[in-house]
């Protein structure tokens, strides 16, 4: 079965400071959504990539596209996002021709994932899942807690869940792809993951190990980090 990617590019990144959108921002020279569409295309098995641009900066992200070495054997399309990443997702979706059963959703955040756990994430949606997480077990302690009556104020804590039932969750998310096209008509929450809308419709989701280096660049320190990986890969 080919396998298409999605990846959404739309966010402006407000959590990393000033500056161009996120996904434009660049690592060791070059743009993270750059390094994000190379590390789909790693996967053998992936065939089309499309990119969710800023809407107003479809053009843009094509030239990017088009200036930067990309496999051969993959095709790429670009189409303007939305307000929100799941509208963003949706649009991704509705531009994927028929023929590619299993999609792949990648935060253009996430520009380091190995193709490990790239092909770990395919290789369960074969497996039969209608959707597929790379996880991993969290280092921190989590507590709920009733939100601060004003911004910065202490919170109350209600509960601490079982850590060792926890696991934070990354990209890409791999789904059957039929299964994540009528989550995105049925499901109108506001999700922060498409996994969940699959949860939401009642069908089988599992999480596979993820990677550390699958994480997502939201706030300055993570951009130091992501170099640091960038540099040791070139030894
Ligand atoms: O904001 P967050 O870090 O959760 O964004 C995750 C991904 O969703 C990023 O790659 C971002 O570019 C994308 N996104 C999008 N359209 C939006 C908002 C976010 O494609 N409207």
């Amino acid at each position: 079965t080919p396998v298409a990617a999605v990846i959404p590019a739309a966010g402006r990144g407000v959590r990393l400071g000033p500056g161009a959108p996120k996904a434009l921002r660049t690592l060791n020279g070059t743009p993270m959504l750059i390094h994000a569409v190379r590390a789909m295309a790693a996967s053998r098995a992936v065939s089309l990539v499309v990119v969710v641009a800023p809407p107003d900066g479809a053009a843009e992200v094509k030239s990017l596209l088009d200036a930067h070495a990309l496999p051969e054997r993959t095709d790429f399309l670009v189409v303007p996002g939305g307000e929100s990443r799941q509208e963003s997702v949706r649009l991704g979706l509705a531009a994927l021709p028929p023929g590619h059963d299993i999609v792949l959703v990648h935060d253009a955040a996430r520009p380091l994932v190995p193709v490990d756990t790239v092909d770990a994430v395919i290789e369960a949606v074969r497996d039969g899942a209608g959707a597929v997480v790379p996880a991993l077990p969290l280092a921190d302690t989590v507590k709920q807690v009733e939100p601060a009556a004003a911004p910065g104020g202490a919170e109350p804590v209600v509960a601490t869940p079982d850590r060792s039932l926890l696991r934070a969750v990354q990209t890409p998310q791999g789904f059957d792809r039929a299964t994540l096209e009528r989550a995105h008509r049925t499901v109108t929450d506001d999700v922060t993951d498409d996994a969940s809308m699959v949860e939401q419709l009642g069908e089988r989701v599992v999480a596979v190990p993820g990677h550390e280096e699958a994480f997502k660049v939201t706030r300055p320190l993570d951009l130091v980090l992501a170099e640091a990986v960038l540099a040791r890969r070139r030894l």
